[in-house]
């Protein structure tokens, strides 16, 4: 089994970071690769056309083996999620009396441009909420997603966990009801992609789109996109030049190629070759191809059950484990004084979300029993 990974980490000594939710700590090994990408820079003779795509393209192998994927060129680099919801919006089909099914509170670069195609196409958009008085939460979330979904469905866009309180949805069964009606499934992969094991191969989505600074331990402003061949003859949301074909040629660039290139690399965003961001998000994601996703859910798992036990027992609700992840657990209490609990947080230096009566909990490789005791001893004395 795993162990603790926290050496290859900079964090100080007596902070607590439970918050990889929020974002992920940079690893040394994926800072210095950060470094070494600034540096080449100053020597800009040293950068040859063939660099200009070899890193994206091993990044792509890498992520390929994280998400289980078989075809590399189905995956490219985006900027944030927005970017790549905005061209799954910019590619789906739908109109008067469609309808799309997304979850309440769902994380907003993945409701904002439904909402809005939903206005400009006249269709609805489904906001399936979950029903707090009851004590089977995730399973009623989970079949209350099913039963919205109908023959006028075209999209359904969803999380593996939702993002403020960690409940999983079951792709599997979910994909199965969207193939029935021909709507396209569209997971945003933020909260669980590198701690939560994903396959392209057994959940099918149409597009798997993913932030690069939170569980796949990237840089800001990397992310990392999945797109099936729904999309195949797809509009990018841009048209640039090293998306064309034969554009690996510098001195025949203004042969203008009406073409793109393979897969679904038409998407990519315009300079993907960044040479600070692409090594640093190469190295983190097979760092986490070295650890395997698996075992980082078990770590989690491990290091996290005994202490939610604990928390149960002081009376604090938690999900059933089948409708949650170990990586990502919201935690609630009626009595919760919120700001007592703030306060108690920071006054012991430990870095967790509080929303409304609930916290969000997020464990992961550089966390130690250490912080999952000073976090539930604070829980305890924040009941008011
Ligand atoms: C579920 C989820 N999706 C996406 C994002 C980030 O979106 P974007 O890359 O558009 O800023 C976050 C950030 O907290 C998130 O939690």
């Amino acid at each position: 089994m795993l162990e603790s990974q926290k050496h290859l980490f900079s964090l100080e000594e007596g902070v607590h970071y439970l918050n990889c939710a929020y974002m992920s700590p940079l690893m040394k090994s994926v800072q210095e690769a950060g470094i070494q990408g600034m540096k080449g820079k100053s020597q800009p003779y040293n950068v040859s056309p063939e660099d200009f795509f070899t890193e994206t393209n091993e990044l792509r192998n890498e992520y390929a083996r994280l998400i289980d994927c078989t075809d590399p060129f189905r995956i490219v680099t985006i900027p944030s999620v927005s970017y790549g919801m905005a061209t799954v919006a910019k590619n789906m089909k739908g109109g008067k009396g469609k309808n799309i099914v997304v979850l309440a509170e769902q994380f907003p670069s993945n409701v904002y441009p439904w909402l809005k195609i939903g206005e400009s196409k006249n269709m609805e958009v489904r906001s399936v909420k979950a029903r707090d008085n009851t004590n089977e939460r995730g399973k009623q979330w989970n079949e209350d997603v099913l039963a919205a979904i109908d023959n006028n469905t075209v999209l359904v866009a969803l999380p593996h966990v939702h993002w403020s309180d960690g409940t999983l949805f079951d792709l599997k069964t979910i994909r199965k009801a969207t193939k029935e009606v021909g709507a396209l499934l569209v997971i945003d992969g933020t909260q669980s992609v590198g701690a939560l094991p994903f396959s392209i191969k057994e959940f099918q989505p149409d597009a798997l789109i993913c932030a690069g600074y939170k569980w796949l331990f990237g840089p800001y402003s990397i992310g990392l996109a999945y797109f099936g061949e729904a999309f195949d003859n797809g509009e990018p949301l841009e048209e640039n030049w090293i998306n064309r074909l034969n554009s690996e040629d510098f001195s025949g660039l203004v042969k203008y190629s009406p073409e793109y290139q393979k897969g679904s690399l038409r998407y990519e965003v315009g300079e993907h070759s960044n040479f600070i961001l692409i090594p640093m998000m190469l190295q983190a994601i097979r760092q986490l191809n070295s650890w395997k996703i698996q075992e980082i859910q078990e770590y989690a798992k491990h290091l996290g059950n005994p202490w939610l036990e604990k928390l149960k027992e002081k009376g604090f609700e938690i999900e059933d484990s089948k409708y949650r992840g170990s990586h990502l657990i919201g935690i609630r209490k009626l009595n919760l004084n919120v700001n007592k609990l703030q306060q108690n947080l920071k006054d012991h230096k430990i870095f967790a979300s509080v929303r409304g009566n609930s916290v969000r909990l997020a464990i992961n490789v550089f966390n130690e029993d250490e912080d999952l005791n000073e976090f539930v001893k604070v829980m305890g004395i924040s009941i008011s």
